[in-house]
């Protein structure tokens, strides 16, 4: 509370500084000093043009639009049917404003990519997550798992690859000598996620694959019932070596 009263103080005081976010807070944090967008709020893309949101929802703005750590006013029309700012959130305004120009209006945080809830304990700090961040091979798996509401990777349970381009030639989930990589930077495309679901037998389903190598081990089972698949103390390629039809590694 007095936070936000020496923010209004601030901003009476010194009317230079042109922009306060007010009316709806969704997509910001505080910085200690202001009300600034997250990373998160601009992240995705309109699904029409900028320049068409740009006139659809004009800013009046001397900070221009919403951007990461600014502090630019979201354009009324986002928002509201009203004028002044702040003003009452108008549910319709904010519904048309998150189908078409989530980015311009600084609403990414709200869309379906970027709206579902993040661990209890991450490891980082999931608001302050940056853009290069969402697209670094050291921080997507952590993310996915612990923040996927930084990043847009909500709905993807967990599993991402870690770089971002595997797709570009699927061939390199079935070459022999690329198993290492795919299975270190390109778990979701080649499907090298440890799967939720795991059978009674303690066996894990998952992985593209149709047909497995035989086991080499006739304790697979019962390995399997003690996590020995989804184990990263053993690489995949010693996992697969032993069990690979118990484990379905492909
Ligand atoms: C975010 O938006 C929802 C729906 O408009 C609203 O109920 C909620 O209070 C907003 N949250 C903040 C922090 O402004
Ligand atoms: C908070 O954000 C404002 C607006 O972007 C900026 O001028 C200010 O330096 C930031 N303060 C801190 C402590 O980061």
């Amino acid at each position: 509370m007095i936070a936000l009263v020496s923010v209004l103080l601030v901003s009476f005081l010194a009317p230079e500084v042109s922009a306060v976010i007010g009316g709806d807070l969704n997509c910001t944090m505080y910085n200690g000093t202001f009300f600034v967008w997250t990373p998160a709020a601009v992240a995705c893309t309109n699904t029409i043009s900028d320049a068409s949101c740009a006139i659809l929802y004009p800013t009046t703005d001397t900070l221009g639009y919403p951007a990461a750590g600014n502090n630019a006013v979201r354009p009324n029309a986002c928002y509201t049917t009203a004028a002044a700012t702040p003003a009452a959130v108008v549910p319709d305004m904010k519904t048309a404003a998150l189908a078409s120009c989530p980015k311009t209006c600084g609403y990414c945080c709200n869309t379906d990519a970027y709206n579902c809830k993040n661990v209890d304990y991450p490891r980082l700090t999931c608001a302050s997550i940056t853009t290069a961040q969402c697209n670094s091979p050291a921080w997507r798996t952590i993310i996915a798992t612990d923040c996927p509401s930084a990043c847009g990777f909500c709905g993807q349970g967990g599993c991402v690859d870690a770089v971002t381009n595997c797709g570009n030639d699927l061939s390199i989930c079935q070459n022999i000598g690329m198993q290492d990589f795919v299975n270190t930077y390109c778990q979701k495309t080649c499907g090298r996620c440890p799967s939720t679901t795991t059978s009674s037998s303690g066996s894990v389903t998952g992985g593209t694959c149709t047909s497995y190598i035989a086991d080499s081990s006739t304790s697979c089972s019962a390995w399997a019932s003690n996590g020995f698949c989804t184990n990263t103390f053993y690489t995949y390629a010693q996992r697969r070596a032993r069990c690979a039809t118990t484990c379905r590694l492909c």
